[in-house]
């Protein structure tokens, strides 16, 4: 499956939901995630986020955000459409520590 790091904090492009074929992205205050057990691991929203938030479950350091994206999937709404990223996302872009800082359920 993918999921969504902490990129996507403070940056909510919204690029990636337009295209998942299975609608699996959920929207919190800050950041989406995506449905582990929904994505059907086609792949093609990885290259539509611009700051590269999308990766394999497999990829080293990603289980805390499997994990996450599991729990939360379950608790935000379902996103479909894309919006407006927010004003200052582009100030977050490469920003570490970003969990931290700005997460909030
Ligand atoms: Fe949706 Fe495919 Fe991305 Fe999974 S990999 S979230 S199914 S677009
Ligand atoms: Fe986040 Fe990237 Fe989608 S910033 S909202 S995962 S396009």
């Amino acid at each position: 499956t993918y999921v969504v790091d902490e990129r996507c904090i403070k940056c909510k492009t919204t690029d990636c939901v337009e295209v998942c074929p299975v609608d699996c992205f959920y929207e919190g205050e800050n950041m989406l995630v995506i449905h582990p057990d929904e994505c059907i691991d086609c792949g093609v929203c990885r290259p539509e986020c611009p700051v590269d938030a999308i990766k394999p479950d497999s990829e080293p350091g990603m289980e805390k955000w499997l994990k996450l994206n599991s729990e939360y999937a379950l608790k935000w709404p379902n996103i479909t459409i894309k919006k407006d990223m927010p004003k200052d996302a582009r100030d977050h872009w490469d920003e570490t520590g970003k969990f931290e800082k700005y997460f909030s359920p």
